[in-house]
């Protein structure tokens, strides 16, 4: 089993009409029920590592868990840096085994974002490593990616054509409405998203992998159980999963998934932990949140990406 690069999932992506899951990764059980997931649904598998995540579980360990995870479930997966904010982090991650990077130069101006993308590039591809850029910036807070709705703004199609040939990027992130956590949409409001943008970019490069950020669907049933077993979340309204398919069906290849894990998971040991108050290994409330994240990986997959039996 062999970690691979982001190209020809992409290619099969494009021409099937579906889109590849991208999930956040910070430990083994999240790394586990991915996998078995993927496994299950033979789908393919890009799993993403934030500057976050390797703050908390430290490079090392998530590369050797990723690895272990390939050689248990005989998977071959992609290894991928998410929002790498300056070319030393995307050089780390590519020194230290990773088959993709994203670097995201949305915070800087258009020529500071071609520059920065094009050097990342330039080092990436002599190792066979694949780069996603991002033009345009979601809205949203999480941990080390914290931008304000003012300092939001949706692509402009007319710049797509100049950045990807002038960076040499092997995929592209845009910003269409989505954004980052759990906390997309106002309540009460429809959410809506602008697939005329996406439309347009990919009228202007046909062919070409388009990747969304901040589309997790923030699942009803995972909030209430969190808030039944004590929990405090407000109301909180995601990307619908209608929307996902129609953009798999697109130029969307890629699409971004982490705020749903962290909801199934946060249910079932809250759910776990009320209903067994004198439990304290952490095995015990592990195993169930494992098998949540496991079963909304799945999900997505079979009824949401359209992956599943693509692998
Ligand atoms: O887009 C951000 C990812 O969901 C990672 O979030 O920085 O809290 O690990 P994080
Ligand atoms: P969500 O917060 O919607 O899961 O988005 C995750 C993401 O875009 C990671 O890069
Ligand atoms: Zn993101």
């Amino acid at each position: 089993m062999a970690l691979i690069n982001t190209t020809d999932m992409f290619k099969k992506a494009y021409a099937g009409g579906y889109a590849v899951g991208a999930f956040n990764v910070n430990n083994m059980e999240i790394i586990q029920g991915i996998c078995e997931a993927a496994q299950e649904t033979k789908s393919p598998l890009i799993l993403q590592v934030s500057a976050g995540a390797r703050k908390y579980a430290r490079h090392a360990y998530l590369v050797k868990l990723v690895e272990a995870a390939m050689e248990d479930c005989g998977l071959d997966l992609a290894l991928h840096l998410d929002h790498g904010d300056d070319f030393a982090i995307c050089k780390a991650c590519i020194d230290g085994g990773f088959s993709s990077v994203m670097i995201d130069g949305s915070k800087h101006s258009f020529e500071e974002n071609i520059s920065l993308t094009k050097q990342v590039v330039d080092y990436a591809h002599q190792f066979g490593v694949t780069v996603e850029g991002e033009l345009g910036r979601l809205a949203g807070v999480e941990d080390d990616v914290n931008v304000s709705a003012e300092d939001s703004s949706y692509t402009d199609p007319a710049q797509v054509e100049e950045f990807v040939s002038r960076t040499g990027v092997d995929s592209l992130a845009i910003a269409i409405g989505t954004s980052h956590g759990a906390y997309k949409f106002k309540p009460g409001t429809k959410p809506q998203l602008r697939f005329d943008i996406l439309a347009e970019v990919e009228r202007r490069l046909p062919g070409f992998p388009i990747v969304l950020h901040g589309a997790s669907s923030v699942m009803q049933e995972y909030v209430a159980k969190v808030n039944q077993f004590g929990g405090a979340m407000p109301d909180a309204i995601g990307v619908p999963e209608d929307m996902l398919r129609k953009a798999a069906g697109m130029a969307v290849c890629k699409i971004n998934i982490d705020s749903d894990l962290r909801l199934a998971m946060t249910a079932a040991i809250r759910e776990h932990l009320a209903e067994h108050p004198d439990h304290f290994d952490p095995r015990q409330y592990l195993t169930p949140a494992r098998a949540a994240i496991k079963e909304v990986v799945a999900h997505k997959m079979r009824e949401v990406l359209g992956c599943a039996g693509q692998a």
